[in-house]
């Protein structure tokens, strides 16, 4: 949890879905703008940027380290970048609360600083491994010291970096990030080479704010010594945080319902593909493209599902979605069997054993595997799940509550504000009887 206050929830059955749900700007994109328009050249403004706590975490550390950002409105940011070398160290630790991202990313900015830094997190952080992220900048490089591979993370200032080609153990677009963020500031060419192509914001980005870089699935690489040049930035809404709803409007009978203008960047929409193996409604409506980026109105309409085997290669695509499809493979007639997604166990929680031990506490028949799970659907049973403080766990079992027989409740609910803030509000607007436990 955030520390803060502990909060649960009681979702109750209800019956079908309707409306427009317009969800909150792309966590992804939105720390990297925050990042990129720090170290630019010129003043960045940023459209559709997510107030979540995560996001604004990393803001918070830019500003610590002498950016100014102003907010003008809820979701607006005019960001006054300090050019490549124009950040100051800071004495205080920077705080990066829940987000796995924003302190891969900034360890990555920070290796190629002439000051020392500090990056610490908040107890669900200070668990998840970074040696992914300090090992292939040490080659750089770049001095980082860590607690046993654990956060906090004290980046050496003063050195100097050189590029290397990199070829990624794991598909992980934070360690890619982390990689070419050091890169900017790096002696020759920083090459990354993933073993599944995974999000490319990052590269994306770079050259929006005019950063010549060469990337292709599966691949970028850059030269240091260049300069961004501040830019527009138009968040799209997060797909991440449309899954629930997916999910949501799949399995209750009559639903259906619109998400306007979702970011559909295909290295993100794999559960998308994988809800449609599953037999389920959905359809893309008002295609466009908003700074560089694919979006469109997702339709989703209830349909029966069935369970299916999972290919291997949609994992990296919907990574972030797994614990919104074991729902939905609760709920389908049959088996559904995921392989190679091992990395679950090392997100906000153990995301496998989470989902495993929230599902049997429903009555759901679920096997978990080293990187997977066996899930037999059926129905959900009235209960209690602990999320562990997991922001896409928490709001997961919220849409299993929906089509349970009786209340689930749903405990340490707090952090779905690092990604989602305002979706109880929201979840009931389209039909969620969702609540807070007494
Ligand atoms: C993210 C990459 C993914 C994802 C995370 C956001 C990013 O993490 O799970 O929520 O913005 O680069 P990994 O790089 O660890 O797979």
């Amino acid at each position: 949890m955030s520390g803060v206050q502990r909060l649960d929830w009681i979702s109750h059955p209800a019956g079908a879905l309707h409306g427009d749900v317009v969800v909150p700007g792309d966590k992804s994109v939105s720390h990297r703008s925050m990042m990129l328009s720090a170290i630019a050249e010129g003043t960045s403004h940023i459209r559709g940027f997510l107030e979540g706590e995560d996001t604004r975490a990393t803001a918070a550390v830019l500003a610590q380290l002498g950016v100014s950002i102003e907010s003008p409105s809820a979701g607006e940011r005019v960001v006054r970048g300090v050019g490549l070398h124009g950040l100051r160290g800071s004495s205080k630790p920077l705080d990066c609360g829940n987000a796995g991202t924003g302190m891969r990313l900034l360890t990555g900015l920070l290796a190629g600083q002439a000051f020392d830094s500090t990056l610490i997190g908040d107890e669900s952080l200070s668990k998840r491994p970074m040696r992914r992220v300090t090992d292939p900048l040490t080659k750089m490089g770049a001095q980082i010291d860590t607690l046993d591979g654990l956060p906090p993370l004290h980046v050496h200032g003063g050195k100097t970096l050189h590029g290397i080609r990199y070829e990624l153990p794991v598909a992980s677009a934070q360690i890619k990030s982390a990689l070419l963020l050091a890169g900017l500031y790096a002696k020759g060419i920083t090459e990354v080479i993933e073993p599944h192509p995974t999000r490319d914001y990052t590269e994306r980005m770079l050259a929006a704010f005019g950063w010549p870089i060469e990337f292709s699935p599966g691949r970028a690489k850059l030269e240091g010594g260049h300069r961004l040049k501040a830019t527009g930035v138009v968040v799209p809404a997060d797909f991440s945080s449309a899954a629930f709803f997916l999910v949501a409007a799949s399995i209750v009978p009559g639903s259906i319902v619109r998400l306007p203008a979702v970011g559909l960047n295909p290295r993100r929409t794999g559960l998308l593909e994988a809800l449609r193996l599953m037999g389920a409604d959905i359809q893309i409506e008002k295609q466009s493209e908003s700074g560089g980026e694919k979006v469109g109105d997702i339709v989703v309409r209830h349909a029966p599902l069935h369970g299916i085997e999972l290919p291997e290669t949609l994992v990296p695509d919907m990574i972030d979605e797994f614990p919104a499809l074991f729902v939905a493979a609760a709920i389908a007639k049959g088996r559904t069997i995921v392989r190679g997604a091992a990395e679950l166990r090392v997100k906000e929680s153990d995301r496998i054993a989470t989902m495993a031990a929230g599902l049997r506490a429903l009555g759901v028949r679920i096997e978990e595997t080293p990187d997977g799970a066996i899930i037999d659907g059926g129905a959900i049973e009235a209960g209690a799940v602990d999320s562990h403080g997991d922001h896409r766990i928490a709001m997961s079992f919220a849409a299993a509550g929906l089509v349970a027989k009786g209340e689930v409740v749903i405990r340490d609910c707090a952090n779905v504000a690092t990604s989602f803030p305002g979706f109880l509000e929201l979840a009931n607007s389209c039909g969620f009887a969702l609540g807070l436990a007494p």
